[in-house]
C-alpha cells in the first residue's frame, strides 16, 4: 500500500513519481464510464481534474477559457497590471460558447475603405454598426460582404450601404434557439440585442457550425464559466484582490514558493473574511506541518509542490524542497480528512504522472510545461533549427522576476536578485481543443489499468490500502521506458 511504501520510504528518502509504480486491477468497464470528477477546493468540483499554471507564459484568458470549457480550470497570472489581470478574468466570466461577446463594430461614419482595410488584415461575413461604433450600443444595421463589392467610391459612409433589415434575437437567448433563428433566416450572422435594441453580442454560423458542445465545461451557477487568478501576499495586492473580485472570479490562488508564512496566513483570513464567496487556495507546500497550518488559517485547498517544476531551481538555489509523489501523498494524507483538496504542482512530464498524483491524493494536477507551448498560451511562435517553439519560463527567472514575479520569492526591493527558475522554450503543442481531450483520453486509460472506475474511487483505495504500488529500482525505470531501438520519434505529445 501507500502507507507501507512512503512510511519505509520517508524519514530517508523522498519519492518522485518515477520512483513508483501502480499496480494493474481487474478491467469491467470502458475508459469512456470512468468519471474523473474531483473536488478542486472545498466547494467547487471539476469534471477534469486538470488546472493550469499561474505563469506569464502560460496562462492567461483564452488558455482559461480553453481549460474552463474542458472541465479544468485556468488560473491567470499576476505579472501585469491589475486592470488588465481583472480584464483576463472578465474575458473568461464573458465568455458564452458561440456568442461572440466583443466583435467588431463599425459606425455609420465610417466608409467603405475602412472595411476594406479591415478585411485585409481579418476575415470577416458581417460588421455590425452600432451608435459608438462599439457593443453595447444601439444597433443600425450589418455590413456584409455582399453590401460593398460592387460599391466604386470607396469614401461611401456605411450608413448609406448597410443592411438595415436584419434578423435579430433578443436577449435573453439560448444557443439552441439562437442556432435555430441562424439556420432558418440563412445569414451568416446574428445580431444579438437587448429591449433597448442595444448589440449585446454577434452569433456566427461558421462558429456555430466548427463549435462542439462542451458538456464538461466548469461552470458558476450563473452558466458563466469560472476562472481563478493569482496575486501575492502584499499589502498593495488587496487591491489586486478587490479588482479580480469586482471582475468575478471564483477562485484566488495565493502565489508563493514557501506558502507557510505569516503573510500569507494573514492574506488567507483576510480574504476569507472580506470576500467569503471567494474560495482561497494556498501554497506552496509540502509537508504535513505546513499543510496543517495552511488548513487551520482557512484555505480551501492546498498548492502541493516546491522546486520540482520542469524550469525551477529552488531545490539546488535554496536547498528546500522535496520530491514531489511524497510531498503530495504526505499533505493530501491530513487534507483530504479535513475535506480541504490538494492540487499537485509541478514535475508533471506525461499523462502517467496525472494518474499518479491523483493516485497519491491529489484532487487536481497543475501544469505549467505540458500547457505551454499551445496555440492558447500567451506569446508567440518562433522557428529554432526548424523546430517550431514557444517561450516557456520559471516565475523566478531574472526575466519574469523583472516584470513584477520577484514577490513570489520574497524578493521585492532586493538589491540583489537570485534567480530560483530558469527560461527557455517548448515546442508547438497545436490547440488545447486537441491537446486537452489527448490527456483527459489517457488519464482514463491510466486509472482504467488500475481497475478503478473514478478518481473517488482510487482516493478510497489509496486511503484503505487495496491500491498496490511498488517502487521501482533504477533498472526497473529503464526498463519501463523505451530500450533496446537503434532509434525512435517520441511523437506522443
Ligand atoms: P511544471 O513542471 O508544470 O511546473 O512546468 C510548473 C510549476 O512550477 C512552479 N514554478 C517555479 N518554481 N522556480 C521554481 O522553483 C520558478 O521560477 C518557477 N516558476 C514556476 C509553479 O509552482 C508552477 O505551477
Amino acid at each position: 500500500s501507500a502507507e507501507t511504501i512512503f512510511k519505509a520510504a520517508t524519514g530517508c528518502q523522498g519519492l518522485t513519481y518515477d520512483d513508483v509504480i501502480l499496480m494493474p486491477g481487474h478491467i469491467s468497464f470502458s475508459a469512456e464510464d470512468i468519471d474523473l470528477e474531483s473536488y478542486v477546493t472545498k466547494n467547487i468540483k471539476l469534471k477534469t481534474p486538470l488546472v493550469s499554471s499561474p505563469m506569464d507564459t502560460v496562462t492567461e484568458a483564452a488558455m482559461a477559457i480553453q481549460m474552463a470549457l474542458h472541465g479544468g480550470l485556468g488560473v491567470i497570472h499576476y505579472n501585469m497590471p491589475i486592470a488588465e489581470q481583472a480584464a483576463n478574468v472578465r474575458e473568461v466570466k464573458r465568455y458564452k460558447n458561440g456568442f461572440i461577446m466583443d466583435p467588431l463594430c463599425f459606425t455609420k461614419d465610417h466608409t467603405v475603405q475602412d472595411v476594406r482595410d479591415m478585411k485585409a488584415q481579418q476575415s470577416f461575413s458581417g460588421i455590425p454598426i452600432t451608435e459608438d461604433g462599439k457593443i453595447g450600443s444601439k444597433l443600425f444595421g450589418i455590413v456584409t460582404r455582399r453590401d460593398i463589392d460592387f460599391i466604386a467610391d470607396p469614401s461611401v459612409k456605411l450608413s448609406e450601404v448597410m443592411t438595415k433589415k436584419m434578423v435579430t434575437a433578443t436577449e435573453p437567448v439560448g444557443l439552441e434557439e439562437a442556432n435555430a433563428l441562424l439556420k432558418t433566416s440563412k445569414k451568416g450572422k446574428l445580431p444579438v440585442i437587448n429591449a433597448e435594441g442595444n448589440l449585446v453580442a454577434l452569433i456566427s454560423r461558421t462558429d456555430l457550425i466548427k463549435n462542439r458542445d462542451f458538456p464538461l465545461a466548469t461552470k458558476d451557477d450563473n452558466k458563466q464559466l469560472r476562472c481563478g487568478a493569482a496575486i501575492g501576499t502584499r499589502p498593495e495586492d488587496r487591491n489586486r484582490l478587490a479588482a479580480l473580485a469586482e471582475a468575478g472570479v471564483d477562485v484566488i490562488v495565493i502565489d508563493s514558493s514557501q506558502g507557510d508564512s505569516m503573510y500569507q496566513h494573514e492574506m488567507v483570513k483576510f480574504i476569507k473574511s472580506t470576500y467569503p464567496a471567494i474560495d482561497v487556495v494556498g501554497g506552496n507546500v509540502v509537508t504535513a506541518r505546513q499543510a496543517a497550518n495552511l488548513i487551520k488559517s482557512g484555505v480551501d485547498a492546498l498548492r502541493v509542490g516546491m522546486g520540482v517544476g520542469s524550469i525551477c531551481t529552488t531545490q539546488e538555489v535554496c536547498a528546500v524542497g522535496r520530491a514531489q509523489a511524497s510531498a503530495v501523498y504526505n499533505t493530501s494524507r491530513i487534507s483530504r480528512k479535513l475535506g480541504v483538496p490538494v492540487w499537485a504542482d509541478g514535475g508533471i512530464a506525461a499523462t502517467g504522472h496525472i494518474v499518479k498524483a491523483l493516485a497519491m491524493g491529489a484532487g487536481v494536477v497543475m501544469m505549467g510545461s505540458m500547457l505551454a507551448g499551445t496555440e492558447e498560451a500567451p506569446g508567440e511562435y518562433f522557428f529554432q533549427e526548424g523546430v517550431r517553439l514557444k517561450r516557456y519560463r520559471g516565475m523566478g527567472s531574472i526575466e519574469a522576476m523583472s516584470k513584477g514575479s520577484e514577490k513570489r520569492y520574497f524578493a521585492s526591493g532586493a538589491k540583489v536578485k537570485v534567480a530560483q527558475g530558469v527560461s527557455g522554450a517548448v515546442v508547438d503543442k497545436g490547440s488545447l481543443r486537441k491537446y486537452l481531450p489527448y490527456l483527459i483520453t489517457g488519464l482514463r486509460h491510466g486509472i482504467q489499468d488500475v481497475g478503478m472506475r473514478s478518481t473517488a474511487e482510487m482516493h478510497e483505495a489509496l486511503a484503505d490500502g487495496t491500491l498496490r504500488l511498488e517502487l521501482r529500482s533504477p533498472a526497473a525505470q529503464r526498463e519501463g521506458g523505451v530500450h533496446s531501438l537503434h532509434s525512435f520519434e517520441k511523437r506522443s505529445m
